[in-house]
């Protein structure tokens, strides 16, 4: 617990989860389109109900950071792969970063993958993205260059995304 929030990992059984869960999407959509492949108007062509759907999945991880008024104001998921889990959705808000609320979020994240015996975490990050990157490789993120296939996205300059890896094992 820090002094200005705290970190919660969401159930998608409790009914308040779902709600707090899209309202830090939704911030995060809003503040940052320049960090997300998604676009906030995804959300009411469909998005809704896939990252619901996602969101009901019990082997994810849901972290959202709730400043003590209750407002989410950072977020990060984890999503179980053949091996390697993904790190997604992270994003802190724009009155909280620099607080070490995204180091909070990682280490939350890792932490699950550790304990679901993940050999690594993995995550993608648009280009040009220089904070998260900063903060990534912090926590001992590596870039592997860009993906293949129909998951790969490109920033404005048409650069393709960075993926980065972090070994668990090994
Ligand atoms: C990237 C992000 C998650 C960092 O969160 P954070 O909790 O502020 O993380 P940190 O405090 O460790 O800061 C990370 C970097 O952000 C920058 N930063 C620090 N304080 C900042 C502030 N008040 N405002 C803006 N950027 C700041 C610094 O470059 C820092 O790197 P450094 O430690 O090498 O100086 C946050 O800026 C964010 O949500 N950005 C928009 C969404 C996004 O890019 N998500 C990642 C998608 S891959």
């Amino acid at each position: 617990m820090n002094a200005g929030f705290a970190l919660r990992a969401l159930t998608p059984a409790d009914p308040a989860d779902w709600p707090l869960w899209r309202d830090a999407r939704t911030a995060a959509l809003a503040d940052a389109p320049y960090a997300f492949k998604v676009r906030l108007a995804d959300w009411s062509a469909g998005g809704e109900e896939q990252w619901r759907a996602r969101f009901a999945r019990v082997d994810a991880l849901h972290v959202v950071a709730v400043a003590a008024d209750g407002r989410p104001v950072g977020l990060a998921g984890g999503v179980p792969g053949d091996g390697v889990s993904e790190l997604r959705s992270v994003w802190v808000g724009p009155g909280a970063r620099g607080q070490g609320v995204g180091d909070r979020l990682i280490a939350a994240v890792e932490a699950w993958a550790r304990l679901r015996g993940s050999a690594a975490l993995r995550l993608a990050v648009l280009p040009g993205n220089t904070a998260a990157v900063a903060l990534y490789r912090r926590h001992g993120f590596v870039e592997t260059g860009p993906p293949e296939g129909p998951d790969r996205a490109e920033g404005p300059d048409g650069t393709a995304e960075r993926v980065m890896v972090k070994r668990l094992t090994g």
